[in-house]
């Protein structure tokens, strides 16, 4: 029996990044699909022609994307959709829309949301299983009335690990930037954050003040940081005083000064790829850097259009697989990761 086709596609975004979003859905795939049912952080398409689970809508500003099986009334519907197309085995994610910054989720309703349909799924005779291949999204929305907006995908590669993929961390108050959050997301989108990171290096290109840094030297590495700019004392002073300051921009980093091999290369420059990635490039020729986090700025917005190209560019140096997105914690930015 074939799955039956639907013609909804979904997506789910940071804030303020809807119409990037859709930019870039019509740039990949044309008239294909036009813009349906929108709210806040969450758009969904109409197809022309019949799509399944396997539907790659490919864009980095697509935190989770998929098919969309719409709105469902009850928790029943939701196991009816997935029989009818033959489905009996998922792997379930429960997660809201609304997304804020600091990544500040309280997860206890939503977890008792996913309690409730893992029953019902598996009445319907619907196993849960968290290696699955087809994974079903609940988008849950900020008004409780709302019916249940329920999502489907076969696994990819470079899926995030996370449910929507948000993993359970907030902002701490001590942490010098941003992009401490940035990084942590990073980590757990690729599962490297269950790496054994202790007594490795990590260069940390940008690293002023310091919350990447600082977050690196929670998890016991060592980091050389470059930046022109100062750091915090949390990262000075660290209890394991493995933070090492080179206060020079980038263009004056010699290679030669620097380990043969690190573990994790990370980048967060505030200028564009354009200026930032010949320079990584080179860097990588010189030294052997085993996992890649950049974050590429959006600084104008042609950098947005340009994706692919400076993806492309990365592959060239890249030490494994590459993979893009927008993570829940950037802002006019998207994540590079690659390696594995
Ligand atoms: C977004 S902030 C980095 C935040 C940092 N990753 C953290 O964890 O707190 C961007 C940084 O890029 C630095 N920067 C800008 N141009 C640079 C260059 N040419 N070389 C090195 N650092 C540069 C700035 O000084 C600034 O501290």
């Amino acid at each position: 029996m074939s799955a039956p086709a639907s013609p909804f596609l979904f997506a789910c975004c940071r804030e303020g990044s809807e119409a990037s979003l859709k930019a870039d859905v019509l740039r990949r795939h044309g008239t294909l699909l036009t813009p349906a049912f929108m709210r806040p952080q969450l758009i969904t398409w109409k197809a022309r022609a019949p799509v399944d689970e396997t539907f790659d809508l490919a864009s980095p500003f697509a935190r989770v994307s998929g098919l969309s099986l719409g709105p469902c009334q009850t928790d029943d519907d939701i196991a009816a959709r997935l029989v009818e197309r033959s489905i009996s085995r998922v792997c379930l994610h429960v997660f809201p829309r609304v997304v804020p910054e600091d990544g500040g989720i309280d997860w206890q309703p939503l977890d008792a949301v996913r309690d409730r349909l893992a029953a019902a799924l598996q009445k319907g005779g619907v196993k849960l299983d968290e290696a699955a291949e087809h994974v079903v999204s609940i988008v849950i929305d900020d008004k409780p009335e709302a019916p249940l907006f329920a999502g489907l995908r076969k696994r990819r590669a470079g899926d995030p690990l996370p449910s929507g993929g948000l993993p359970r961390i907030a902002l701490p108050g001590h942490a010098p930037s941003r992009a401490w959050l940035k990084l942590e997301q990073a980590l757990a989108w690729r599962g490297w954050d269950k790496l054994d990171l202790h007594g490795q290096t990590a260069l940390d290109l940008g690293c002023a003040p310091g919350g990447a840094s600082l977050a690196l030297l929670d998890r016991g590495m060592k980091v050389i940081g470059v930046d022109t700019g100062d750091m915090d004392e949390a990262v000075l002073r660290h209890d394991s005083g493995g933070f090492r300051h080179l206060r020079i921009p980038l263009a004056r980093l010699d290679a030669m000064k620097l380990p043969s091999a690190v573990s994790l290369l990370l980048c967060d420059i505030n200028l564009g790829p354009p200026e930032v990635l010949p320079h990584i490039a080179k860097l990588c020729e010189s030294i052997q850097a085993q996992r890649l986090i950049l974050t590429l700025k959006m600084n104008l917005p042609v950098y947005e259009k340009r994706l692919d190209e400076f993806v492309d560019f990365i592959r060239g140096f890249a030490p494994g697989p590459v993979i893009i997105t927008q993570l829940a914690a950037n802002r006019r930015e998207v994540c590079v990761m690659a390696g594995a």
